[in-house]
């Protein structure tokens, strides 16, 4: 029997809120810890347990057939995926931040410096679109400390509480894109599969409306 394939966050804050889309759509997973695949028990469908930045790439491959993922690393690594359902959660922004003792006028005051990040791409089209030079220095993750300990001038990160950004002694003063998790779909996805794909998102059409 043919199954859809799909990509879902390994661990982190995507991971459970995506699972619980998947149960409310009554599909129900053999959930073995520390496995990176599992199959549904009652639907024809496979889970691919990965990490968020590797996922557009599984997408772009036909490694995965579908994914959920958060907009934001689609807009970084996947500007070439399709996204066919928006699903409401796991929402935040990608913010500018700078040292909360800096005095911040506008954009132009990142011209020449620093910014670290675990979205150069994000950063740099936004900037350019503004004008404004600067260094990037690309972290993989936390990036807030990076002021703090001279690496940077200021950062490009997400918020979502907030809370990193407090701890942290930063600011947030730029918001460049707000995001949500996200159904993506492989440009490879079959005809078979397809079918499969309509199934689950009529699902999430009626638990997207049962949430509101
Ligand atoms: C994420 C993100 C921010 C923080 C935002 O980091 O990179 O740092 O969460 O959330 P908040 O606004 O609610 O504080 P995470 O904790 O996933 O760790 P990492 O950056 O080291 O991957
Ligand atoms: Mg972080």
């Amino acid at each position: 029997m043919t199954k859809i394939r799909i990509a879902i966050q390994k661990s982190g804050r995507l991971n459970e809120d995506s699972l619980s889309m998947l149960k409310d759509c009554g599909i129900s997973i053999d959930n073995g810890k520390d496995q990176l695949k599992a199959n549904a028990r009652n639907f024809p469908l496979e889970v691919f347990y990965l990490r968020n930045g590797d996922i557009p790439q599984y997408l772009r491959d036909g490694v995965v057939d579908i994914a959920i993922i958060g907009e934001n690393v689609l807009i970084e690594k996947g500007e070439d995926i399709d996204v066919v359902e928006k699903l409401g959660f796991s929402k935040c922004k990608v913010s500018l931040a700078v040292p909360k003792a800096m005095k911040y006028g506008s954009i132009n005051d990142f011209e020449g410096k620093r910014i670290a990040t675990s979205y150069p791409n994000t950063v740099r089209n936004y900037l350019n679109e503004k004008g404004v030079k600067a260094e990037l220095h690309i972290i993989n993750g936390s990036v807030e400390i990076a002021p703090n300990i001279g690496l940077a001038d200021a950062i490009c990160d997400i918020v979502s509480s907030g809370s990193t950004l407090f701890k942290n002694n930063l600011k947030e003063v730029e918001v460049m894109l707000k995001s949500e998790a996200v159904l993506a779909v492989s440009p490879k996805i079959s005809e078979e599969r397809k079918k499969i794909l309509k199934k689950i998102q009529f699902r999430i059409k009626s638990v997207l409306q049962a949430r509101q």
